[in-house]
């Protein structure tokens, strides 16, 4: 890696900086190419003719239409090597991004509930991570999200399930159907997961009010709040984000297509971090929403002015130190990433 010039532009350092994503359901990265490869190799029949008329449907009014494709999508992932290959496909973009650490979020109960087996799904994720490792020197990590849309009982028993790999994923998380569906309704199931020594985030404060995430910090004692945007409505609770130094997994590029901010350019992810916040800024769902984690990034700086060089490193070092891994790998691409800004700043 060489120093960055005075005259680099903004959008090369942007590339170029590594950095870690911390919110991107492995679903989600599924691009219309692979769901009709997998949906010919498994036999599974879609509702589409074509590549381009499933991507003509991906114009979403709000979360829950967006979740109904999302599942539909997922339906043609039946074996161990189908959750290869996605995950590795996401691996492959990330590598392109210099994304030097990864944690993915995957939805079980999404494959469960179709009769795939846990064990199928978390071995062909598992698989992939070894791989990228080995092969693309990009650490990951696991974190099983429960659909917040299904019961208590059901999370539960999706829990019962993931035991006996326990040692395959380091968290649990919250995500699907925000409104109508808070925090509280998990408070058992996550301090059950606390107990199990696993790491705590949820989605809070998407569409949800900033309520929810108040009760994600009180209930669920999340470490990380995914999206969050909302919490502006509630400046005591900014000021709570802020002192306990919460992160925040901002999603820009989601933001704008499931229609939480009209455009990039009301995007707040500039004012958190100038309110003291600690933001990151991850791609959620690529293959859906018009990007992957670097597209994010151009396309946010290039709509708010404010951001520049010293916002990059402030966002790239948040998602090292906001990340759940020992201090050692923290401050190694911390020097990784002081090397690659250089007399910048
Ligand atoms: N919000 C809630 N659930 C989700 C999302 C999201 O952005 N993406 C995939 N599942
Ligand atoms: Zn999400």
């Amino acid at each position: 890696m060489t120093t960055l010039t005075h005259h680099e532009p903004l959008n090369a350092l942007l590339r170029r900086m590594p950095k870690a994503e911390l919110h991107i359901h492995i679903e989600g990265s599924l691009e219309p190419e692979l769901i009709f490869r997998l949906a010919q190799r498994n036999g599974v029949a879609l509702k589409y003719e074509s590549v381009e008329a499933l991507r003509a449907a991906y114009a979403f009014k709000d979360l829950q239409s967006f979740l109904d494709i999302y599942y539909a999508g997922a339906s043609v992932l039946l074996k161990e090597e189908d959750f290869f290959d996605m995950a590795w496909a996401y691996f492959e973009r990330a590598a392109a991004d210099n994304i030097v650490h990864a944690e993915l979020f995957f939805d079980p109960q999404t494959h469960t509930e179709r009769g795939v087996p846990f064990e199928t799904v978390i071995r062909g994720l598992h698989h992939a991570c070894q791989r990228a490792h080995q092969e693309l020197g990009i650490s990951s990590r696991l974190i099983l999200c429960f659909l917040r849309h299904l019961s208590e009982e059901d999370a539960f028993r999706t829990l019962e399930q993931a035991l006996p790999w326990r040692q395959y994923f380091i968290g649990v998380g919250l995500d699907s159907s925000e409104r109508g569906h808070p925090p509280s309704k998990f408070e058992r199931v996550f301090a059950r997961c606390r107990d199990l020594g696993l790491h705590i985030v949820a989605h809070a404060g998407e569409e949800g009010p900033p309520e929810y995430i108040e009760e994600a910090l009180d209930l669920l004692k999340v470490e990380r709040i995914d999206h969050g945007v909302r919490c502006v409505e509630k400046p005591e609770l900014v000021q709570r984000l802020v002192r306990e130094r919460m992160p925040l997994t901002v999603c820009p590029l989601s933001n704008v297509k499931l229609r939480v901010f009209d455009r990039l350019s009301d995007h707040n992810l500039a004012a958190l971090l100038e309110q003291g916040l600690v933001a990151t800024v991850n791609s959620d769902d690529p293959a859906y929403f018009g990007g992957y984690l670097n597209q994010n990034f151009i396309e946010l700086f290039e709509a708010l002015p404010q951001l520049g060089a010293r916002e990059a490193y402030q966002l790239a070092l948040n998602s090292f130190e906001a990340s759940f891994v020992e201090r050692a790998a923290k401050d190694a691409w911390k020097q990784q990433l002081d090397h690659v800004f250089g007399a910048a700043l």
